[in-house]
Parts: structure tokens; sequence; C-alpha cells
């Protein structure tokens, strides 16, 4: 009886001795895979946002980097001063690794999109069109109800309307908060304005429905019965857009310093 025991358990150590191999070698041949997939699902969003990519298409991998590579330039800009830093690689840039880096980052000040450290530097990407930029594209990120929700904001040169907007990550409920995915609701975006004539980011999403975007620019409809999704959606775009955020280099944009 004492022997059957022990035979048991060791036969149970050994299957999950091999199993805790099996599923470490896995993980580990598998990460450059992963990561090679979150980087073209990227690029894919950054594309889709820009307009070069319709929504709910699905190109092949390669065509999402051909299209990336011809269209799309990345840029590191230094969030307080606006602008470019030229020192830093786009490739090997990670802003939310950067973010969470005291040596990398500062305290937010108080605001209401849940952003507790805004890095010293974001990657901003650039569309370009026959040599000149035709938008700009901005990751933005805050907390909606259940989750911080990531994504990007396409903005035309005048760094005023919007192009289009897209999360690319998110937890929250499908349906409801998760309708920030549904492609007729991100249609009603482009061609808002993300600014007032005084430069104050004021584009919202508003309760119940708003007019056409020359009705209502600075409104869209807010998602239903997802009101705390909705204003969390606000809300980031209200940081991102301010001086914390990217407000220093659009002002540059619009000056012609720099784009
Ligand atoms: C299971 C469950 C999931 C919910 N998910 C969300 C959500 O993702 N986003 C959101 O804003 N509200 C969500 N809500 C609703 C909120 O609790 C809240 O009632 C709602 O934001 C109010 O919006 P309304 O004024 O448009 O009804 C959820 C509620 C339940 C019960």
């Amino acid at each position: 009886m004492q022997r059957g025991s022990t035979y048991i358990v060791l036969f149970a150590a050994g299957v999950c001795v091999v199993c805790a191999l099996f599923v470490s070698t896995a993980s580990v041949a598998l990460r450059e895979r992963q990561q090679e997939n979150a980087l073209l699902d990227r690029q894919k969003k950054v594309l889709t946002v820009a307009g070069l990519i319709d929504d709910g298409e699905r190109p092949r991998a390669e065509e999402i980097r051909r299209l990336f590579d011809e269209n799309i330039e990345g840029r590191i800009v230094d969030l307080a001063s606006g602008r470019y830093a030229l020192d830093i690689d786009p490739t090997n840039f990670d802003q939310r690794e950067a973010a969470s880096d005291p040596d990398a980052s500062r305290p937010a000040p108080s605001n209401r999109a849940g952003v507790r450290r805004v890095p010293d530097h974001a990657r901003v990407y650039q569309l370009m069109e026959g040599g000149k930029v035709s938008a700009i594209i901005l990751p933005i990120e805050g907390k909606g109800l259940w989750s911080t929700l990531y994504g990007f904001l396409a903005l035309g040169p005048d760094t005023r309307t919007i192009r289009g907007i897209t999360f690319y990550e998110h937890g929250e409920t499908p349906g409801l908060g998760g309708e920030v995915d549904n492609p007729s609701w991100k249609q009603r975006w482009p061609g808002r304005l993300a600014f007032d004539e005084d430069w104050e980011p004021v584009i919202r999403v508003k309760k119940g429905s708003a007019g056409s975007p020359d009705e209502d620019p600075h409104q869209v409809d807010g998602l239903a019965g997802a009101t705390i999704t909705s204003r969390g959606v606000t809300n980031l775009l209200q940081f991102w857009l301010g001086e914390a955020g990217f407000g220093p280099y659009l002002e540059r944009v619009r000056g012609g310093e720099t784009a």
C-alpha cells in the first residue's frame, strides 16, 4: 500500500515536470512569434486609422508590412518640448515600458483619464503622401469602466480635423463598452474637430446622438448603455490632446516647425 502511494506521488511529480518543461519551452519558442504578431497587429491598426485598410479587411502579413513601410513613418517625440527626439531609435522604443519606468517618465498631473505616469517620450506615426505628412497618428490610452483602453487617433495635417480613431486593446464588455470596436461607431469620427478655435481639446463623446460633423463638430454619439466607457474615451482624448500629452507637439506641427 505504502509503495503504491509513493509510486502515485512520483508519477504525478514526473507528469508535472514534463508538462512544466513543455509549457516553458513552448512559451520561450513562441515569444518571438508573439512579439511579431503584436507588432503586425499594431501596424494594421495604424493603417486602419490612417484609412489605408478598411475596418474588417484582413490583409496578409506581407501586405501589412508593405503598406506600412511605404506609407508610414514612425517618430519619437519629446512630449514636454514637442520636439522630435532624434537620439531614440523608434524600432526598439516601447512606450508602455517607458511609462512605467521612473527614469523615463514623470507623474501625470491630476486627470480624469486615469493616467498615472506620462512617458518622457512617445511614438507618433505620420502618414506620408507625395512627400508630405497627410495625417498624424497619436497613441492614446486611458481608463474605461473595467480596463485601460489603448488605441490611436488620426488627425489631419491641420492637427484639428479627426481622420479616425481605433482601439487595439481593452477589456470593456462586448456589446456595451466593447462597442468602441464597432465600425459604425468609428465611422462617426472622421471630419469632427478635436480642438475649438482657441485650441482647447474639446472633442467629446456625448450621451445620446450627435448631429453630423458639420452640425456637431465637437461631439460624437455615446455608446448605448456604456456611459462610463464613453466618458473614458472623452477623458483620454482630452488628456492626450492637452498640455501634458501631445499638446506641445501639435503646436509645433501647426507652427510648421517639425512637420
Ligand atoms: C455585466 C455588466 C457589464 C457592463 N459593462 C459596461 C461597460 O463595458 N462600459 C460601461 O460604460 N458600462 C458598462 N456597464 C453598465 C454600467 O454599469 C453603467 O450602468 C452604465 O455605464 C451606465 O450607462 P447608461 O447611462 O448609458 O445606461 C455594465 C453593466 C453590467 C451589469
